[in-house]
């Protein structure tokens, strides 16, 4: 019996280069095994390989290498003499990969699928957390991938999280990437990465918050999320307690008597039904823009809403931030920015050193546009036309309130200050002096909650506090104190 020792786990030129020369002296597979390390110093083990002669050649197709290359990852301790044996029949039978009912060649495409799953599940389930601020700024994420998928995956995260420092730690080893580069170090241990992070405890708030018992489909739920990746996912926490409760939770829904009809909606309603407002009421202050906004009419969104939530902050302000619309908790309160995307706003504001009470805050349209789902309201974007109807009362409010900067956050907000659609990623992050004043474009907060990718919603949270800390800087830039 030969032994080959194999530097590493994923040492495929090792491999190939041991595999060539045994099949050129026609060792057959039955007389070779293949193991992994164990201190030895040459790749062979118990008789020498005779040096190859090189009048004696052969090649294999493309496809059973990319096929080889994909086999050696995954974690079967027999990958490497599978992958000889195939070696040795495509001499006498070059198309045996094809022949996908042979039990060899079956074993190594399940094997193969199993890694390329493994790398897609990477590519989900990976989740970063802030280590550091400013310069020192590092996203690390912990991760235990199926099979040895990190070197084959690393790359794809340098393309997507190009702008970001971080490392990915794995049982198998680390990949590193410093905005230039990307380097593999030795594997690390879960402690070595940080356990959770604040924007994590926004979004666990907002994941459950969306949870509807009634819907729950816990198979297709596993299938997309196998439990073996749970340990490591933030939001899974909250998974085994939910699926507890729902059913439940259910029961509760389908039992509770209808609710009230909501009194304040049909005060306000009942108030207002007469006082139209047109073009000729220019309104002189904010209490009588607000006064007037009772009664918008302007578009049917009126009609399902609690009431028109207004803008809130001193009556002059150096800073106007705009949302999109009011959401389910700023509708029944007629307060923006009360939610989860407050929240986040919040947060970022405080980042920045901004100051809520200092700030001017409202929306592109003022009425909460919606769908009814059991006894939910799911937020409904606006439609171009709605953001255009609403623009009369976020034009009077600008030029009541005077700001020397307008923070728009999201396309809809865009679209209310600017009057035709642009695109926020192309936008973001530059301040436009306009000679109505200057211009900030960046993401809704509700996109960073809401992005079912975790690392596109780390990513965008990032840049949102950057853009509100230029912001920031801006204003000092051009004055004093902010209001
Ligand atoms: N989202 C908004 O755009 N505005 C709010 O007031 C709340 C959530």
């Amino acid at each position: 019996m030969r032994t080959v020792h194999l530097a590493g786990e994923t040492d495929f030129d090792s491999w190939r280069d041991a595999a060539r020369n045994l099949r050129l002296e026609g060792v057959e597979p039955a007389r070779v095994r293949f193991v992994v390390g164990n201190g030895r110093d040459g790749l062979f083990g118990d008789e020498p390989i005779p040096p190859r002669s090189s009048n004696r050649s052969f090649t294999v197709s493309k496809a059973f290498v990319d096929l080889a290359r994909e086999v050696m990852l995954h974690r079967d301790a027999d990958r490497y003499d599978l992958l000889y044996r195939l070696l040795w029949r495509l001499q006498d039978e070059p198309n045996l990969i094809k022949v996908t009912s042979d039990r060899d060649v079956a074993r190594a495409v399940e094997m193969a699928k199993n890694v390329s799953r493994a790398s897609h599940k990477m590519k989900a389930f990976v989740r970063f957390r802030q280590q550091g601020e400013g310069d020192n700024e590092h996203w690390i994420a912990w991760f235990e991938p199926a099979h040895r998928v990190l070197e084959k995956t690393a790359p794809f995260f340098a393309r997507r999280y190009a702008n970001m420092r971080w490392s990915i730690l794995t049982p198998d080893g680390a990949a590193h990437w410093d905005l230039k580069t990307l380097t593999f170090g030795p594997p690390a241990r879960k402690e070595d990465a940080p356990q959770e992070d604040e924007i994590e405890d926004f979004w666990k708030t907002y994941y459950a918050s969306t949870f509807n018992p009634a819907r729950l489909r816990s198979k297709a739920m596993q299938a997309e999320m196998p439990k073996s990746y749970w340990k490591n996912l933030p939001e899974a926490d909250l998974i085994a307690g939910m699926i507890a409760d729902a059913t439940g939770r259910t029961e509760q829904m389908v039992n509770a008597p209808a609710p009230e009809p909501n009194r304040r909606f049909d005060q306000v309603k009942a108030a207002v039904v007469d006082r139209a407002v047109t073009d000729d009421v220019v309104p002189e202050n904010l209490d009588d823009l607000n006064a007037a906004l009772a009664g918008c009419r302007r578009c049917p969104l009126w009609r399902d809403a609690t009431q028109p939530v207004c803008g809130r902050g001193p009556k002059r302000s150096r800073l106007m931030i705009v949302g999109e619309q009011p959401g389910d908790q700023e509708d029944i309160a007629g307060t923006p920015f009360i939610g989860p995307a407050g929240k986040v706003l919040d947060k970022a504001m405080l980042e920045a050193g901004l100051e809520r009470d200092t700030v001017y805050l409202t929306n592109a349209v003022k009425h909460f546009k919606h769908t009814v789902r059991g006894r939910q309201r799911l937020h409904k974007s606006p439609s171009a036309a709605e953001i255009d109807h609403c623009r009369w009362w976020l034009d009077h409010e600008r030029a009541l309130v005077q700001p020397e900067l307008i923070v728009a956050m999201g396309a809809s907000a865009a679209r209310g200050i600017l009057g035709h659609t642009v695109s926020v990623n192309d936008l973001r992050g530059r301040i436009e002096e306009r000679p109505q004043g200057a211009l900030l474009l960046t993401y809704h907060p509700a996109y960073i909650l809401r992005h079912p990718d975790p690392n596109e919603r780390i990513r965008a949270q990032k840049a949102f506090s950057t853009d509100l800390s230029l912001a920031a800087a801006y204003l000092k830039s051009t004055g004093k104190v902010l209001s």
